[in-house]
C-alpha cells in the first residue's frame, strides 16, 4: 500500500489580546477576539504518515537540543485525538506515524501547541488528501484543542474572531509578515517552568471577579490594538499590549483557585523594561500563561535590548523573533 505523507512548518505566536476562558470547552469556542503575532523563531515541523506498515499510531518530539523522543499518556492522546479526527473524515483507519521537531528548547517555556497543533493539521489533511480552505484548515486546528494555534494558519498579524458557533470561529489577517518590523524578544527565565497550563486557566478563568470587567473593556482594547497595527503607531501599541498582559494576569491571579505565573524573574525584567523606557528606549511587556516575558519593540532597539535582557540576573537565555509566515507545506519530510 502507497504511504500517505506531508510535512508542514509553522510557527508559534504570541498574543497582544489574549485568548482566555473558553465559552464552550469542547469546541474550544472563546469568550473574545485574539490577535497574535507569529514567530519566526520558534517553530514546530511535522510530518505525518499513514501506512498499513505501520503497527499502531506513534508520536515522535524532539526539541532543540535534546534527542527525538517518543510520547505517551495526555501528550499523545491529544495528538492521536486530532488524528482519529482527520482519519474520521475521509473512513480509514490505517495507523498514523507523527514526528515532530521543535526549532526552540523545551525548557523555553514557550508554548510548543500553536506551533505543533497548526503544523500537525496541515499535514494531516494534506497527507490524507481531505480539501479544506484556509478558514476551513483554520477551524479543524483550533478543534484540535489549542485555540491560539488556529492564529498560526495565517501569516503575519491575525485576529481570532469569536464567533458564535464551531463554524463561525476562525481566524482572519490583520497584515502579513513584512507590515511591520517588528520583533518579539523571549527572555526566558532561570526559573520558568510552566506549572500550571492554559488549558486549566481557560476552566476557572470566569471564576475570577474581573473576568466580566475584562471583557467590558476588551472591545475597546481589541480596536486599539488594530488600529495601532494599521498606523504602526508603536507607542500605542505598547501601551495596550502591557494593559492587556495585566489584564489577563490579574485575572489568572484573581482566579479559583488562583494562578501565579509570574514570578521574581518576571518581575525584575518588567522593572528593567520600565527604567529604560525612561531613558528613550522602547521595549513593552507581555506574557502569555508563563512567567517568561515577551518585549515587542521595533526592529532599530532589538540588539541595544537583547544585550541588556541577557545581562540581566534573571535572564538565563533569549530568542529573537520577527514577524513570520504560517503554517505552510514543505518538500524535505523528517522521515
Ligand atoms: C495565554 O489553549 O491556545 O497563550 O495551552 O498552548 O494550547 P496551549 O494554549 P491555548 O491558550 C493560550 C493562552 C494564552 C493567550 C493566547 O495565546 O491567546
Amino acid at each position: 500500500m502507497k504511504i500517505l505523507k506531508a510535512t508542514a512548518i509553522s510557527p508559534a505566536n504570541i498574543a497582544f489580546i489574549k485568548y482566555w476562558g473558553q465559552k464552550d470547552a469542547k469546541l474550544i469556542l472563546p469568550f473574545n477576539n485574539s490577535i497574535s503575532m507569529n514567530l519566526d523563531n520558534c517553530l514546530t515541523t511535522t510530518t505525518v504518515a499513514f501506512s498499513d506498515q505501520f503497527r499502531e499510531d506513534s508520536v515522535r518530539i524532539k526539541f532543540y537540543n535534546s534527542a527525538e523522543k517518543e510520547v505517551d499518556g495526555k501528550q499523545k492522546e491529544r495528538v492521536i485525538t486530532q488524528v482519529n479526527r482527520s482519519r474520521e473524515q475521509i473512513g480509514i483507519k490505517l495507523p498514523a506515524k507523527i514526528v515532530s521537531h521543535n526549532s526552540f528548547p523545551a525548557d523555553a517555556g514557550i508554548a510548543s501547541s500553536a506551533s505543533a497543533f497548526s503544523a500537525l493539521t496541515l499535514a494531516l489533511v494534506t497527507a490524507l488528501g481531505i480539501k479544506v480552505n484556509k478558514r476551513e484548515l483554520s477551524i479543524f486546528t483550533r478543534l484540535g484543542g489549542s485555540g491560539s494555534a488556529t492564529r498560526s494558519v495565517y501569516d503575519g498579524f491575525v485576529e481570532w474572531q469569536a464567533g458564535k458557533d464551531s463554524q463561525s470561529s476562525y481566524a482572519v489577517q490583520l497584515h502579513d509578515e513584512k507590515w511591520w518590523d517588528l520583533a518579539d524578544i523571549v527572555a526566558v527565565g532561570k526559573d520558568d517552568q510552566k506549572k500550571v497550563s492554559s488549558l486549566d486557566g481557560h476552566l476557572i478563568a470566569t471564576t475570577s471577579p474581573y473576568f466580566a470587567a475584562r471583557q467590558t473593556e476588551l472591545p475597546q482594547r481589541t480596536r486599539g490594538i488594530k488600529e495601532a497595527l494599521i498606523t504602526k503607531d508603536f507607542l500605542k501599541l505598547g501601551r495596550l499590549i502591557e494593559a492587556e498582559a495585566v489584564s489577563l494576569h490579574l485575572v489568572a491571579m484573581s482566579s479559583q483557585p488562583p494562578i501565579f505565573y509570574w514570578n521574581e524573574g518576571t518581575m525584575q525584567i518588567v522593572q528593567a523594561l520600565l527604567a529604560w523606557r525612561e531613558k528613550g528606549l522602547l521595549g513593552f511587556f507581555t506574557m502569555d500563561a508563563g512567567p517568561n516575558v515577551h518585549v515587542i519593540c521595533r526592529r532599530q532597539e532589538a540588539s541595544q535590548l537583547n544585550k541588556r535582557l541577557r545581562q540581566l540576573s534573571s535572564v538565563k537565555f533569549t530568542i529573537i523573533n520577527r514577524p513570520a509566515k504560517g503554517a505552510r507545506l514543505v518538500k524535505k519530510h523528517l522521515f
